[in-house]
């Protein structure tokens, strides 16, 4: 991210990666806008899964003149509120060591601009959480550069909410939080990723278009016109973050399964219920939906759940030994001949445990 002529040695740059969180508890709507807190708690399944994830570079130069960020090599406005509430909040937190360190704490960088360079090995804005991942890896990128331990999920949320999640390995809850300055509202492992290493994620990608209506300006809308948006937060959510959490630690495959539908599906419900209403889903979306049912009646058993996000691309949770078969039917019921690779534009199978990337 340098640009020619400014000295960068390697002392002063580090580079990171961080995966990508699959909600299947969502979140959406918020109580406050800049400090980001959510109108209901959340719970996710953070990836390790190396098609899914952001790589982050941030130097820091005497020569640099001021801070200056590139993404997937272009450069942004740095100037953007959640990128200047980041690097507000990590100097902050380094001012902070610095005074209670003493002299033995190099506090070089916070003298220095920085320029930061982030990557996705995925599409941008087509619903895979790449704000998620992206605030994540930068929140983490900029904590190591600057010399910051400690809890840094309070931070990473402010730059997007999913992002707060991003920051735990495994099977992560983000508290809603109670107080008004938004220090309870942070990120906790419910489990750690070595938990459960019989699940399996499968992306189903219906379309690797940006979606028409981002995240932050839908749940906006969402709780200014949606009752069943304020029903959900305030009576449905809070019954199955405690399910949701005694499913996980049972590793009860049905339940978590089932929960993790109803909860995608209410999400899109309420989706519908804002007005003017938002549409994510599609017909390929729709389908997956109507072939998971059959596939689970089938064998009597929930054997295959989905989730969807603010996109049409679906997020499959399954068991290891399940992982053949259902691929099969995924190729019979979406053949890449027929519909030219148009329908399902690809299919990745994680063999990987789940497991701490951070
Ligand atoms: C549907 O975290 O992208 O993926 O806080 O405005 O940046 P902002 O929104 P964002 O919303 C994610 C919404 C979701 C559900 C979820 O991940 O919980």
């Amino acid at each position: 991210s340098a640009m020619p002529g400014d000295s960068v040695d390697k002392e002063n740059m580090i580079t990171c990666t961080a995966p990508v969180n699959i909600a299947v508890i969502k979140y959406w709507g918020k109580r406050n806008e800049d400090l980001i807190l959510p109108i209901n708690s959340s719970l996710s399944v953070t990836l390790h899964q190396d098609q899914l994830k952001t790589t982050t570079t941030v130097a820091t130069s005497r020569s640099f003149q001021e801070d200056r960020i590139w993404l997937n090599g272009k450069e942004e406005d740095i100037s953007h509120p959640r990128l200047q509430s980041c690097l507000r909040e990590i100097r902050r937190l380094a001012r902070k060591r610095r005074n209670n360190a003493g002299p033995g704490f190099d506090a070089t960088a916070l003298s220095h601009k920085v320029h930061i360079c982030s990557i996705n090995n995925f599409p941008t804005a087509a619903g895979l959480a790449s704000s998620a991942a992206g605030f994540a890896c930068l929140v983490y990128t900029l904590a190591r550069v600057f010399g910051v331990e400690g809890e840094l999920s309070g931070i990473a949320r402010q730059g997007s909410g999913s992002a707060c999640r991003s920051m735990y390995g495994g099977f992560v809850q983000w508290i809603m939080g109670q107080q008004e300055d938004g220090k309870d509202s942070l990120a906790q492992q419910v489990e750690p990723e070595s938990h459960w290493p019989e699940l399996r994620i499968l992306v189903l990608v219906a379309s690797a278009e940006r979606k028409p209506v981002g995240s932050t300006s839908g749940m906006q809308t969402s709780v200014q016109t949606s009752s069943l948006l304020k029903h959900r937060a305030e009576s449905v959510v809070p019954g199955r973050m405690v399910e949701m959490t005694e499913a996980v630690r049972r590793k009860d495959f049905a339940a978590f399964a089932e929960l993790t539908m109803k909860d995608s599906n209410q999400f899109h419900a309420t989706c519908l219920d804002t007005y003017p209403p938002i549409f994510y889903l599609n017909n390929v979306s729709h389908r997956i939906i109507s072939m998971v049912h059959r596939y689970n009646r089938h064998y009597g058993e929930t054997r295959v759940a989905y989730t969807f996000d603010a996109g049409p691309n679906a997020v499959i949770f399954t068991l290891q030994q399940h992982i053949p078969e259902f691929v099969q039917m995924v190729q019979y019921f979406f053949p890449p001949e027929i519909n030219g690779g148009q329908f399902i534009k690809g299919l990745s199978v994680d063999q990987a445990p789940l497991s701490e990337e951070l």
